[in-house]
């Protein structure tokens, strides 16, 4: 172990991001492996969030809409996404939560689809993206769900009758990176749109979904682009469709002119439609404050540190806890492997407790899979050697066997 934390401090010396560490605060005594879920805290956002509340909500009041530019959130926080996804300013909307926004885009692909009637879900997607596929499908006469079985590849399950492929970009247990390009061509060919979930992309892993010719994406920003528990999700639907896309929550914050208060919703042009009703004003405030960093990172030096840190760990669990019999979750190879790495093991959950109980936050994913996420613009090499020590440790000495690590809270 002792060798890997001497690489991890060669591979420090040469971070060109190590610097950005300094900017997030770190509780003391923690080591961070969950940045996959909730991100750390930028140091300068509280500030930020203290004085949009004493200057703009307090002083400014209604004002502010205006002189503030609450009104305008939702697209200016937009335009701070759309390079990390390779979309166009102006392309991306932010607000409500990532739930809806697949809602909404599974609900407009339907109506850019007519005569198609199936949506197609990755059966290992993340639940929440089935639950609103089954949730809609239960609104609109005709409309099924199907699924891609696990090991049956997406463009196999294509089909005719399939308006829309309903896919996460990075798999939230597994890591596993889908091809973008290729499944979005595969789809396309058969007359299908794809909606992408970049919820475990976006802020660690490649994506350009101009290049990659994609329909539509949406994805939370409260993972490794830091903006806060809770923070409003974005939403983004190729500028192709722009004229034509309708989504169902037609509030009037996507009006083209709400405060005339016409009887009848007409869409805003471009992807303000995609806005339903009053901005999350607080929330946009703390994640554009956050999404302030973006501008100064070297983005392929954050992709690429991102898989030398999943195969630096990988390589240190698999040495240092090799006779725990610990099964890797997902891709060997970098290229295919998102920001996080999964474990399964029979005590996995008891372990992550004991881990947690160390100050190494990780978290645990049901049936069996210890997950770590590695936040590649804040997390160092030594954080990680020193993590899998703490690792070895508790296996080796069953630290985990313990009730007090057995109990399952409501938030795992
Ligand atoms: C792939 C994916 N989609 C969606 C969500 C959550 O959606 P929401 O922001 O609506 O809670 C998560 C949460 O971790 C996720 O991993």
């Amino acid at each position: 172990v002792t060798d890997f934390l001497r690489r991890a401090a060669d591979l420090d010396a040469a971070d060109s991001l190590a610097a950005f560490a300094s900017e997030f605060h770190v509780p003391e005594g923690v080591i961070y492996l969950d940045g996959n879920s909730l991100g750390l805290m930028p140091r300068h956002v509280p500030a930020r969030i203290a004085e949009v509340a004493t200057g703009e909500w307090a002083e400014g009041l209604i004002r502010s809409w205006t002189s503030a530019g609450w009104f305008t959130l939702p697209m200016t926080v937009g335009d701070r996404i759309a390079p990390l996804i390779g979309a166009a300013v102006g392309d991306v909307a932010v607000g409500d939560s990532t739930s809806v926004n697949l809602f909404k885009g599974l609900a407009a692909a339907l109506h850019l689809r007519p005569g198609r009637r199936v949506i197609l879900a990755d059966a290992a997607n993340f639940p929440t993206d089935s639950y609103m596929a089954q949730g809609l499908a239960a609104l609109v006469p005709g409309v099924t769900v199907r699924y891609v079985e696990p090991g049956q590849a997406a463009a196999d399950a294509l089909a005719d009758d399939v308006a829309v492929l309903l896919l996460s970009h990075v798999d939230y247990r597994t890591a596993q990176v889908q091809d973008m390009a290729a499944v979005t061509a595969a789809a396309h060919a058969r007359g299908a749109l794809v909606l992408w979930d970049l919820s475990h992309t976006t802020g660690a892993v490649h994506c350009d979904l101009t290049a990659a010719d994609a329909d539509m994406a949406v994805g939370c920003t409260y993972k490794y682009l830091n903006g806060g528990p809770g923070a409003p999700a974005f939403m983004w639907v190729h500028p192709r469709f722009a004229r034509d896309v309708q989504q169902p929550l037609a509030g009037w914050m996507g009006h083209a002119a709400p405060f005339q208060f016409t009887r009848d919703y007409a869409p805003a042009e471009g992807a303000r439609r995609l806005v339903c009703g009053t901005p999350q004003v607080l929330s946009l405030s703390a994640l554009d404050a956050a999404l302030a960093i973006w501008a100064r990172v070297d983005r392929a030096a954050l992709f690429a540190k991102s898989r030398a840190m999943t195969s630096f760990f990988i390589e240190a669990v698999e040495t240092s806890c090799a006779r725990h019999g610990l099964a890797l979750v997902g891709p060997r190879d970098p290229a295919q492997r998102g920001s996080h790495v999964s474990f399964d093991y029979a005590h996995g959950f008891e372990v992550v407790q004991a881990l947690i109980a160390r100050g190494v936050i990780g978290d645990f994913r049901a049936p069996s899979a210890m997950r770590f996420g590695f936040a590649p613009l804040y997390l160092s090499f030594t954080q990680v050697a020193q993590a899998v020590e703490h690792l070895r440790d508790v296996l080796d000495t069953r630290a985990w066997d313990d009730d007090r690590f057995r109990t399952r809270a409501a938030v795992t």
